[in-house]
């Protein structure tokens, strides 16, 4: 690392964690240069840095300040205090008129569950994507079957050694995207009738893959800063037969969340003392905004029971439809359970993503969504201080690309969301999140897409209607 990036990181830390406090002026280039010994333009450099990442802001002749806004934590979900069990679970067709609208291309994207395209290296892919295409080996249809592509596999084994967490490149198991992961995991150890402890608000093809399973469902709080309650949760594993767990600790959708290492730790412990797998659904992991990828509880695993599921798609490639597990112990079933549904992940766009990775470019790629994406939040944040109603409580993501939104208790975002339709903006309301509809008045935002003049004035929208039927 250049050591004006180094310093710009150190700076980014201090503005994060809150110690630079939004509003707050940077010291001047001369303390800077005194300060960390750096020459002034290191110090120029350093701080150009932050501004095109959206975490400062230059006033004509005044310096610099620290963007963004004194937005607070969202309040402690109240309504989900306790753990609920929804014996059938029924979420459908609400997630499914959601979805619709947004992936309707004239709607400003706030509901959306993808970054723009945009942000990713279409080019760069569809190149790597038509060269190797042409020198497929027969072989490889037959090579790629599941577990998957070699190359691939040695790729993403790549990845985890780098990360601090090796997995074996052999166990991995190459699928449709996490999405299927997750699902296969799923069957691998629970069947139809079963109880599967999930998060709320938590991702909702996580409730719907139990609509479909015929499985139950006991709802388990997500704390806006800790994340999963764990005393809620030990509390469950006592009173209830829970098969498994589905959960997510790094940038929890829709919350943001991200669970500390210690309790990252302290989940697995739980778990294993109960002998009760974890489904872990790690797909934002890679979009960190501080210095390093937050391990999952998968790297706190001795006994093979969480089956840690990614993907490409919120990263690099979200049409390619390529993700994997890492599945501890229940690889051997996992493989039978995908050769049984839909036996193989396409083998171009596998042989595609092994080139590209294998050629390099990937961790620029990533640094350089990660910033855009960092930027984006800050220019959110301050739509949302701006337009909003001031008694709105805004969670604080250190990575991925939604933010929760929860205002007062009694708000009603289901008719804010059909009213915001009309208007030509998505969002994504909160019962969307919960088999049981709870977090009425929470909305999720997703911020992946470039600011730009429409995106504010959507947020401008958002806000009139929100003091409308507020
Ligand atoms: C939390 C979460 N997990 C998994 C997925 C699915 O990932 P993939 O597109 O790789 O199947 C999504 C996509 O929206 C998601 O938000």
């Amino acid at each position: 690392m250049k050591r004006y990036e180094e310093l710009a990181e150190l700076l980014a830390a201090d503005i994060r964690s809150g110690r630079l406090a939004p509003g707050t002026r940077l010291p001047s280039i001369r303390t800077v240069t005194a300060q960390y010994g750096v020459s002034p333009a290191t110090a120029f450099q350093a701080y150009y840095r932050l501004e095109e990442r959206g975490l400062v802001r230059a006033r004509e002749r005044s310096g610099y300040f620290v963007a963004g806004t004194g937005l607070t934590h969202p309040p402690e979900p109240a309504a989900s205090a306790a753990p609920r069990i929804s014996s059938a679970v029924d979420i459908s067709e609400l997630v499914f008129s959601v979805l619709e609208s947004a992936q309707d291309r004239s709607l400003l994207p706030f509901g959306s569950a993808f970054a723009s395209p945009l942000l990713f290296p279409l080019p760069r892919l569809a190149k790597a994507l038509a060269s190797t295409a042409r020198f497929i080996d027969p072989w490889d249809t037959v090579a790629s079957l599941p577990p998957g592509n070699a190359a691939l596999r040695q790729q993403i084994a790549l990845r985890y050694l780098g990360m601090g967490m090796p997995q074996p490149a052999e166990s991995l198991i190459v699928t449709n995207g996490a999405l299927e992961a997750l699902n296969l995991c799923l069957s691998a150890v629970a069947r139809p009738g079963d109880l599967i402890a999930i998060e709320s608000p938590g991702f909702y093809a996580a409730s719907q893959a139990l609509e479909r399973l015929g499985m139950k469902a006991i709802e388990i709080p997500v704390r806006p800063k800790e994340g999963i309650d764990l005393a809620a949760l030990a509390e469950a594993l006592e009173r209830h037969p829970i098969r498994a767990c589905w959960f997510m600790t790094t940038f929890q959708n829709p919350m943001g969340t991200t669970m500390e290492e210690g309790k990252k730790r302290e989940l697995v412990a739980l778990l294993a003392r109960h002998e009760v797998p974890l489904i872990e659904d790690d797909v934002y992991g890679e979009l960190y905004f501080g210095q390093r990828y937050p391990l999952p509880a998968k790297a706190f695993d001795t006994k093979g029971l969480v089956m840690h599921c990614s993907s490409f798609s919120k990263t690099l490639a979200p049409g390619y439809r390529i993700g994997w597990v890492a599945p501890g112990r229940f690889g051997r079933r996992i493989e039978q359970l995908k050769l049984m549904t839909t036996l193989s992940a396409s083998v171009p766009a596998q042989v595609a993503l092994a080139d590209y990775l294998h050629s390099g470019g990937y961790d620029k790629h990533l640094r350089k969504l990660r910033h855009a994406l960092e930027g984006q939040l800050q220019c959110m944040n301050e739509a949302l201080a701006r337009h909003f109603p001031a008694d709105i409580r805004v969670s604080r993501p250190a990575g991925g690309y939604f933010l929760w939104v929860a205002f007062r208790e009694g708000f009603d975002t289901l008719a804010l969301h059909r009213a915001a339709a009309e208007q030509g903006i998505s969002l994504a309301p909160g019962p969307i999140f919960s088999p049981s509809r709870q977090f009425r008045h929470c909305i999720r935002l997703n911020y992946g897409a470039p600011w730009s003049e429409s995106a504010e004035q959507g947020m401008a929208r958002l806000g009139e209607l929100a003091r409308a039927l507020g």
